[in-house]
């Protein structure tokens, strides 16, 4: 693999049964030319020694943050070392500390101490992995740009067939090719993203707005970022940081969402469009607190602005990108709204399926190109699919130069 040869990599190895396969994990990096370093946790030791990981060819192998001196390893010099940082496998514990910011062993404080792209390889017995405060720790990271690599179903250490087994060597190596070669694909790109919902004021303290998270728009800048784009990210209100070196534009209400599109629309080579722009708002906006009275209320709602409809009209050689969420027919409705609203791609999604539900951080969605098959893609992190949404857009730009 010609990506990997030269590329400094931090294997992690934590204290689980399936430590016995990272060893095939750095032969494949180690004959792909990789520069390789291990870090292992206490328990890691117990299933390999650190000689076994030497003796593949590892460059240095720790496990002791005390070890300071040797080797140039001092507790965050390996961190700034590294380009990229794979821990397989990744047990339950190293996970939490992780989500948490732990860092009391090696390991753990070498991950803290890293900013570079981080890959984990969990690997645990079923109810370990489906338990909540495991749960929480992935969205957690999952959250923050950290990718994960399986685990998948197949025979656990106690030979039960379950969820928990860590994904196959070849496969995380695939994913770590993955993961370096789309670091700059985007280099130089201008991208506006659209995210979260807009909210449209009644009165003073009440407004209609609709269930978007944001999370979808904010894992794509956030990616699209990392692959070297140029990011303006134009969101409505939700409670997620900003992703590093984007620049953020905040709007409330549609009529805003529309100006700070049209105003940053000119100067960029790609826009998605992933906001949930209500379709509707009160007709009148009252000065007032409306007073609760006596009998109910009845609201007169108007249109919106279509957003993307009028950007069509401008949209030169830019790429379109929009979403179709729908409840019904969505095959139809989104083929039907990629015609009309001249789009390049429509991702379209039905969140009343389980585990695509609003606010979810995963998403179940089918990507409809303009005259090729549609791509019926398996629910997955939101941070995943996000990639995989630019690799199409990267496919699309290539194609219009
Ligand atoms: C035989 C054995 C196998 C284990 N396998 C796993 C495992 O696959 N995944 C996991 O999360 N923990 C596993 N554990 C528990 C961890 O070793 C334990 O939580 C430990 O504290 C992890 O430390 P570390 O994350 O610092 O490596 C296992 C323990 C034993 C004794």
């Amino acid at each position: 693999m010609e990506i990997l040869k030269g590329k400094k990599i931090l294997l992690g190895v934590s204290g689980g049964i399936a430590a016995f396969k990272a060893c095939e994990l750095l032969r494949l990096l180690v004959k792909s030319e990789a520069l390789v370093r291990v870090v292992m946790t206490r328990s890691a030791t117990k299933f390999v020694t650190p000689l076994t990981f030497s003796s593949l060819g590892a460059e240095l192998v720790t496990a002791d943050m005390w070890d300071v001196g040797r080797d140039s390893l001092d507790h965050v010099k390996w961190a700034e070392w590294a380009d990229m940082f794979v821990v397989a496998p990744a047990t339950a514990n190293i996970i939490a500390k992780m989500a948490t910011g732990i860092a009391d062993e090696v390991l753990s404080t070498q991950l803290l101490a890293f900013s570079g792209p981080i890959l984990l390889a969990p690997a645990m017995n079923v109810n370990m992995w489906n338990n909540y405060a495991t749960q929480r720790n992935i969205a957690e990271l999952n959250r923050n740009g950290v990718h994960f690599v399986g685990p998948t179903r197949g025979h656990l250490a106690n030979l039960t067939i379950a969820e928990g087994r860590m994904n196959e060597p070849q496969n995380i190596l695939g994913r770590i090719c993955g993961i370096l070669a789309n670091r700059s694909d985007l280099t130089g790109v201008r991208i506006l993203v659209t995210a979260g919902p807009t909210i449209e004021p009644l009165d003073p303290v009440r407004f209609i707005s609709n269930r978007s998270s944001g999370k979808m728009g904010y894992a794509i800048a956030r990616a699209a970022r990392e692959r070297g784009a140029d990011v303006t990210l134009i969101s409505g209100p939700v409670s997620i940081s900003t992703p590093p070196e984007v620049k953020l534009i905040e709007i409330e209400t549609a009529f805003q969402m529309k100006k700070a599109v049209s105003d940053s629309f000119k100067s960029v080579d790609a826009v998605i469009m992933a906001a949930a722009v209500a379709d509707f708002k009160p007709k009148t906006y009252v000065r007032q607190k409306i007073k609760k009275g006596e009998k109910g209320l009845s609201l007169a709602l108007v249109k919106n602005p279509d957003i993307l409809e009028e950007l069509a009209s401008k949209k030169g050689k830019k790429i379109m990108v929009g979403f179709a969420l729908e409840t019904e027919n969505l095959e139809t409705f989104a083929r039907k709204k990629m015609r009309e609203k001249k789009l390049d791609m429509i991702i379209a999604n039905d969140p009343t399926r389980k585990g695509a539900e609003f606010g979810s951080d995963f998403n179940k969605v089918i990507i409809f190109r303009k005259s090729k098959k549609a791509l019926d893609l398996p629910l997955m992190p939101k941070n995943e699919l996000a990639h995989k949404i630019l690799d199409e857009l990267v496919l699309l730009l290539k194609r219009r130069r």
